[in-house]
């Protein structure tokens, strides 16, 4: 359930350097399927369970990491006041025609104060997911590989320098809300005083979060996930993985914030991925953040062993 005028997660552009090796681990590892391509030769995906027509773009570069990420509103109606607010919070806000993103209508493109650059659309062709809407099986019998539902959300490393006074998790986190109607969920408060911003979490939808922020010494992706149904798919999902090779970063594990069951694991051009299960708990604005301090910062990541593990927060895209 959408809570502002922004519906969800669209999609996410990754830059990708091998496309044969991306297009194999989007599909047979993942379960997404192509479904278009443009003559720039970017590749286009959807999960089974989306009804718009992609929510992945592979684009073929020489650095992995993040192009943009998409958010789709509720209408055009919304989409132009989201361009006033944006610009009235002081952020530039390029208007683009319908068709500037394949199969969209007009969208706005804009940077955050991390740097990185986000889009809003509201309107994206529909293939419907691959059960239907007329008595629709559970689950679809001819996708490949873990079958993922949906994209969930993305986790953004935001420099963090406070030595500097440089904070753009705050300064996103701040926009986020006051431009985009997201509302705060958890967040990790550090420093002496522990009132250094450091991390958040937040949503626009009724799921513990649809974007995150965590501080880092430059910007860039961190992860993005893919949600499944539950633990055992979870289990599941790592015995494929690792059946296939793929490069598993974080074995099935629980997570403190967020409360999702989760794995990381690498695509082949090093962009994080992460599987995400469960609801975690029932967002809402009225609900208190939640507040991680610094000492029990790990415990909020990896809530079993409550330890650092390995290059988690220092490897990502
Ligand atoms: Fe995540």
């Amino acid at each position: 359930m959408s809570i502002s005028g922004v519906l969800r997660i669209g999609h996410i552009n990754l830059r990708v350097l091998d496309m044969e090796a991306a297009l194999d681990h989007y599909t047979n590892i993942l379960g997404m399927k192509q479904t278009d391509a443009d003559d720039h030769g970017n590749i286009y995906l959807k999960c089974w369970d989306e009804v718009d027509k992609y929510s992945v773009i592979l684009s073929k570069a020489d650095k992995a990491g993040m192009d943009h990420i998409a958010y789709k509103v509720a209408s055009e109606a919304e989409l132009n006041t989201y361009a006033q607010r944006i610009r009235d919070y002081g952020i530039e806000v390029a208007e683009e025609a319908a068709g500037t993103l394949l199969s969209c209508g007009p969208s706005l493109r804009f940077t955050l104060p991390s740097g990185h650059v986000m889009r809003l659309y509201a309107e994206k062709e529909q293939l419907g997911t691959a059960v239907g809407t007329t008595n629709p099986p559970p689950w679809p019998t001819d996708y490949p590989g873990i079958k993922a539902h949906w994209l969930d959300h993305a986790l953004l490393m935001c420099e963090l320098n406070p030595e500097k006074g440089v904070n753009t998790v705050a300064r996103n986190s701040e926009f986020m809300r006051d431009a985009l109607d997201f509302f705060l969920t958890e967040q990790v408060m550090v420093g002496p005083d522990g009132d250094i911003q450091a991390a958040t979490w937040m949503a626009c939808t009724n799921t513990p979060h649809d974007i995150a922020f965590v501080g880092a010494p430059k910007s860039g992706l961190h992860h993005c996930a893919f949600f499944l149904d539950e633990w055992y798919d979870v289990l599941k999902a790592a015995d494929w993985m690792a059946m296939n090779n793929v490069k598993i970063d974080v074995t099935p594990q629980r997570h403190g914030i967020t409360r999702g069951y989760t794995i990381y694991f690498f695509d082949p051009s090093g962009n994080r991925n992460e599987t995400f299960a469960g609801l975690g708990y029932m967002a809402s604005p009225d609900r208190p953040p939640i507040t991680w301090t610094e000492d029990q910062l790990w415990r909020g990541i990896f809530y079993h062993t409550g330890e650092e593990a390995g290059e988690f927060t220092s490897v990502y895209t």
